[in-house]
């Protein structure tokens, strides 16, 4: 039984990550666009979402509340207090609120939701495309009905990760939302490499995607093998590929990523301090 089916589900904020999401779970057929509410601050963004789905467009946040059992967050850190106090009184202590809002704690949430049920979200890009990697955390973890809620609707967006707040949802941020960024930059700098050997951009780009790719869906589907087996299985003895993985090695590639990891985590750990510090507990 599909349990997302019948859910009544509300947005507030109509701009990118709503927009991903509403095309994922429309697409996806698990959820119908008549059981979806959405609000803006403008009239703009929202307009275009409901002639693009046919979503119920509301005429003011307070409206979505009334309508939904589960409501996403979806406005800038920036703009969490004026969106979300004048509707917090609103809420029902059985609707579940999940937030998507980087670096806005439970601590925070709960200063102004305090009798929610609420979760946090991380999804990042390529759940456009299905293929995000969707960090979510409840701050009762032993709320099971929404543990299930969120394993079913998030899916549609790519592969969904349960865990605690800290440590681990900071980690699946930088190594997979920010990662997104950290692997377009080594992909480029495969292109780049390809073109100055004399080939066209284009074949250059198409020549790194499929490198990749390949890689990715080698290891995925011998997901029983690791990594550095798989690696040992396409390098020979003192051969070519084994002269190259050498350099890395001598050059410390693996210290540079976990240098950049590292100073992407202070920054995260900085903004998130900035945010909280601007919406108090
Ligand atoms: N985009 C991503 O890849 C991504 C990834 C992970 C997490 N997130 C999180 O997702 C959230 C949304 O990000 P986004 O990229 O979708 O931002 P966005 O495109 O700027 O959309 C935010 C929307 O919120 C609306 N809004 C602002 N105040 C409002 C209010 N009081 N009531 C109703 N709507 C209001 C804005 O309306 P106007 O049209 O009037 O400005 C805007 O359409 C952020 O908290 C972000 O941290 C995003």
């Amino acid at each position: 039984m599909n349990l997302v089916q019948h859910l009544k589900i509300g947005f507030i904020g109509a701009g990118n990550m709503t927009s991903v999401m509403i095309r994922r779970l429309l697409e996806s057929s698990e959820v119908k666009a008549e059981n979806i509410w959405v609000s803006n601050r403008t009239p703009g963004k929202l307009m275009k979402l409901k002639d693009q789905w046919n979503i119920n467009a509301a005429s003011d946040n307070e409206e979505v509340v009334d309508h939904t059992q589960i409501l996403f967050l979806s406005v800038k850190p920036q703009d969490f207090s004026s969106a979300i106090e004048p509707i917090a009184s609103l809420l029902q202590p059985d609707q579940i609120v999940a937030s998507l809002l980087a670096g806005i704690d439970f601590g925070t949430l709960e200063k102004t939701l305090p009798h929610s049920r609420l979760v946090r979200v991380m999804p990042n890009t390529p759940s456009a495309l299905g293929k995000g990697v969707i960090g979510y955390c409840l701050n009762d973890e032993g709320d099971e009905g929404a543990n299930v809620i969120m394993e079913e609707l998030l899916a549609p967006l790519g592969y969904v990760v349960a865990m605690e707040e800290g440590d681990m949802f900071d980690a699946l941020t930088i190594s997979c939302s920010s990662g997104t960024g950290f692997v377009l930059e080594l992909m480029s700098y495969w292109q780049d490499w390809i073109e100055e050997r004399g080939f066209s951009p284009e074949v250059a780009k198409k020549m790194t995607l499929e490198t990749f790719l390949g890689a990715t869906l080698m290891a995925q589907t011998e997901s029983k093998v690791s990594l550095e087996e798989l690696q040992q299985r396409v390098t020979s003895k003192k051969g070519v590929t084994a002269a190259g993985l050498d350099s890395m090695r001598e050059l410390e590639l693996e210290r540079v990523l976990r240098l950049s990891f590292e100073k992407a985590w202070m920054r995260n750990q900085e903004l998130s301090r900035l945010t909280n510090n601007a919406n108090p507990k």
